[in-house]
């Protein structure tokens, strides 16, 4: 099963995808846990590329195409191998941060960024999405007073998170079956349990599904 994270800056994917990991082994999957961009060591030489804020010439084209890169090298290395050995795969982010950051954001033709995503992935869709949703000023305040390490969209304009966002929310109106969203603006114990109760009933969903099979 293939659950991917998505969200916009500050919104606490990676807590909260380290929290269900870890409760998901405790429960007896086996589980990979990766993010894009990296998640290879390819993959991390791009995102390092991709996140330096010195890089400040760097073309909407070329950055849609290292994100694409990395992707490539994770579906084929990490992702398809392991859903072959039948492990729950967690990757924070996947194409549809393209679709929304390099889509909606930067406003890339979204046909073009669809055949873009088949190229680097294959065709692999998740089985399901989270969408931690949070307004936008909020996230990265809460980025900021976090400490975390900055990175060149962290950067952008206020106007360019919030298309984002509203990128998210028609990508989860438009496939209602795969995308789940999530108020992250909540305590971390509150949103980790929500998360738990939308990925048992999935993990369900498809056990089910395999048992009719048999
Ligand atoms: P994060 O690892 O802190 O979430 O940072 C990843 C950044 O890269 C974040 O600002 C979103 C951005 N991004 C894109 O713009 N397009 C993509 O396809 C992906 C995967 C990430």
């Amino acid at each position: 099963m293939f659950i991917t994270f998505e969200g916009p800056e500050g919104s606490g994917k990676s807590s909260q995808i380290a929290l269900l990991s870890a409760w998901l082994q405790q429960q007896g999957f086996a589980v990979v846990q990766t993010r894009e961009p990296g998640g290879t060591p390819i993959g991390d030489q791009i995102r390092a590329c991709l996140h330096d804020v010195d890089n400040v010439e760097m073309t909407a084209v070329t950055e849609v195409l290292l994100y694409s890169a990395s992707r490539a090298q994770l579906v084929e290395q990490v992702i398809r191998p392991a859903l072959a050995a039948g492990k729950v795969v967690l990757c924070d982010r996947f194409a549809d941060s393209t679709l929304a950051y390099q889509g909606y954001g930067r406003g890339l033709n979204l046909d073009d960024l669809q055949a873009l995503t088949r190229i680097a992935t294959g065709g692999l869709v998740p089985d399901l999405t989270i969408l931690l949703d949070i307004d936008v000023a909020r996230g990265l305040e809460r980025r900021r007073v976090g400490g975390q390490e900055m990175n060149r969209l962290d950067l952008e304009a206020l106007a360019f998170h919030e298309r984002v966002r509203a990128g998210y929310h028609a990508l989860a109106a438009a496939e209602p079956e795969r995308w789940v969203v999530v108020n992250a603006d909540q305590p971390v114990a509150n949103v980790q349990a929500e998360i738990r109760r939308v990925v048992v009933s999935r993990l369900e969903q498809v056990h089910l599904a395999v048992s009719d099979q048999e």
